[in-house]
């Protein structure tokens, strides 16, 4: 009885939120209609540019060419990279798109990959690769709506993510941008991120996301970034088509197209794809934003590239490229023009693309809400989001080895050594995309705790802890604790061929074996790397992925505050040799292992 009262609260709840929605769509579809009837062939151009931050040398030129959006890409941060100057940015080029006849506000994105990290003192979550790993979508939602109050805290509305990559080998760079290999777990982990990105924040604003890149990015052929995805059309969707349907679903307000080709043909220009499957068959009513210069890849020169875009589908153009450059808006703008007034761009498809960009403007409440909201900036970084981030670390770690019974740490007495390179470099921790581009090693955003400081907040007074970066006092340790792996990279600079475990990391734990001591080795890594020695020299090994600015949240799984849950996400090969192979029967792990204590 109790049971069915309780499923009809929910059916009627449901409805009303269904009827509410219905009439939103309704709302705002009149207002698009009545905007859209107004707008001159100029604004409605204007509205399909969008311009890196850095592009723009007259901030006047965002009014002038009615421009719809504005881009920070990686590394284009205005001047000293400050919470309030990013927010001073933000509301100077709107204020410029208010000045405009229709006063469209424009929606200002960035790659807000794992927390809002281009910006200093903003809390750093996990790439999606240790997100995979905890297999809990409520807490990816919980950290996406943490980063949407921060990104929303700076006057911006748009984060360049979920991405939902189905990265299938590790060769690839951006392999720690996927949540794994499994469509699945990428789907349902995709969906939850937009959920969290386009939660309702305080005075009814909304960040909207981009769910990305569309599609196949993660299927290239040697894991070759911007490579060529080689398969049938149903293997195509069932793997990389597939983490799409929840996410449109979820209702993500836009997706950006990637720069891979499928057999052959760029994803940019293609219509089955990007109209008659993604925008027809599953519905989405979002908008679609090309990547980063994407259509100058290409064929033809820069008017016929526009020309089989915009035609493709692609409703929205990511443009970096400035007076004096080559491809850059301003040439963008008036070749769009005149593509229209020959006819080579029908004027439907121009209406199809605005009418998609400001139904999600009005989705996102920036009509209403242009500038940031103040009483978000104290929330930037604060304790309470870096809780939360802290439990993603927790639950990310995936534990690989235990014997010995080397983990947990003790807390209460002997002597532990912290070695490697790793162990006390915040931005080794949190790899590429953060504050730069390609992220770099050292100290670079404040807050945050390195492993090394983590531990020493678990362990307190009672265990003797002493660091030695590269294991030259290993003072008697009983245990030393190894902190190794990959220096932070971004998109292609990333792809690499071989992923052994560095000789000098190999050294390091080999050392630490010979001492004796019990040898617990951390990887701080975007994706598994060959072990060789480092597996059996180490009596415990934990996958750290790269944790962010969180690292008190590994400290808590070493000294057991709490028992490791994370489940690889993707299968960790044994060899170089087994990386893009389709199917491998004897990987060193497979999906899904992760051990506990
Ligand atoms: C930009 C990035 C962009 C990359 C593309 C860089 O210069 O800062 O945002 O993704 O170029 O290659
Ligand atoms: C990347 C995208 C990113 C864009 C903007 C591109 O190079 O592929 O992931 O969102 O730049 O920075």
């Amino acid at each position: 009885m109790k049971r069915y009262a309780s499923k009809s609260l929910v059916i009627l709840t449901g409805l009303c939120f269904l009827l509410q929605g219905s009439d939103l769509v309704a709302q705002s579809s009149a207002k698009v209609e009545q905007l859209l009837s107004k707008m001159t062939l100029d604004e409605k151009i204007g509205q399909m540019t969008q311009v890196d931050l850095l592009a723009i040398k007259d901030k006047a030129d965002v009014a002038k060419y009615f421009l719809g959006s504005v881009l920070s890409g990686g590394g284009s941060d205005p001047a000293d990279n400050k919470p309030a100057t990013w927010k001073a940015s933000c509301d100077e080029v709107q204020m410029q798109a208010l000045k405009t006849r229709l006063k469209i506000p424009l929606i200002y994105g960035v790659d807000a990959v794992h927390g809002h990290n281009n910006i200093e003192g903003a809390v750093v979550f996990p790439h999606n690769v240790g997100l995979g790993a905890t297999r809990n979508p409520k807490l990816v939602e919980r950290a996406a709506q943490i980063t949407a109050r921060e990104v929303a805290a700076t006057g911006i509305h748009w984060a360049f993510a979920p991405c939902v990559a189905v990265s299938k080998d590790i060769r690839w760079g951006r392999s720690y941008e996927s949540f794994g290999e499994c469509p699945d777990l990428a789907g349902e982990l995709g969906a939850a991120a937009v959920r969290g990105f386009q939660t309702r924040l305080p005075g009814g604003f909304r960040v909207l996301a981009s769910t990305k890149h569309f599609a196949g990015d993660g299927g290239t052929e040697n894991g070759i970034d911007q490579g060529n995805t080689v398969c049938d059309e149903a293997t195509f969707r069932k793997i990389h088509l597939a983490p799409y349907l929840p996410a449109i679903r979820a209702n993500s307000g836009t997706i950006m197209v990637s720069y891979n080709s499928w057999n052959g043909d760029k994803m940019h220009g293609n219509k089955h794809l990007l109209t008659d499957i993604l925008k027809k068959e599953f519905g989405f009513q979002g908008f679609l934003i090309s990547d980063w210069a994407a259509i100058d890849q290409l064929p033809g020169d820069y008017k016929t590239e526009i020309e089989s875009s915009i035609n493709a589908g692609l409703d929205m153009m990511m443009i970096p490229n400035g007076p004096g450059q080559a491809k850059n808006y301003a040439e963008f703008i008036s070749l769009t023009r005149e593509l229209v007034l020959e006819k080579r761009i029908p004027q439907e498809r121009i209406d199809d693309a605005v009418r998609r960009i400001l139904r999600a403007k009005f989705q996102s409440g920036v009509f209403e809400h242009p500038f940031a909201s103040p009483n978000l900036m104290s929330e930037l970084g604060s304790p309470a989001h870096r809780k939360v981030a802290r439990d993603c670390v927790r639950q990310s770690a995936v534990l690989l080895k235990n014997d010995r019974n080397a983990l947990p740490l003790s807390t209460k007495a002997g002597t532990v050594t912290v070695v490697g390179k790793g162990a006390d470099d915040l931005g080794m921790q949190c790899g590429g995309w953060t504050i730069d581009w390609q992220g770099k090693s050292g100290n670079l955003t404040p807050g945050g705790t390195t492993i090394l400081a983590g531990l020493k907040n678990a362990l307190r007074n009672s265990v003797n802890l002493t660091y030695s970066p590269d294991g030259s006092a290993l003072n008697q340790a009983s245990t030393v604790v190894v902190v190794i792996g990959e220096q932070p990279y971004a998109e292609m600079k990333g792809d690499k061929k071989d992923l052994s475990i560095q000789s000098e990391d190999a050294a390091l734990v080999e050392k630490a074996k010979a001492s004796g001591a019990k040898v617990v080795t951390i990887l701080l890594s975007g994706r598994p790397l060959i072990l060789g020695s480092v597996l059996e020299q180490s009596d415990a090994l934990l996958a750290a992925w790269l944790p962010g600015t969180e690292g008190q949240g590994v400290a808590d799984v070493l000294v057991g505050a709490y028992r490791p849950t994370g489940k690889l996400p993707r299968f960790w090969p044994r060899s170089n040799a087994q990386l893009g192979q389709p199917t491998v029967t004897d990987p060193q792990f497979s999906f899904g292992y992760g051990l506990t204590y």
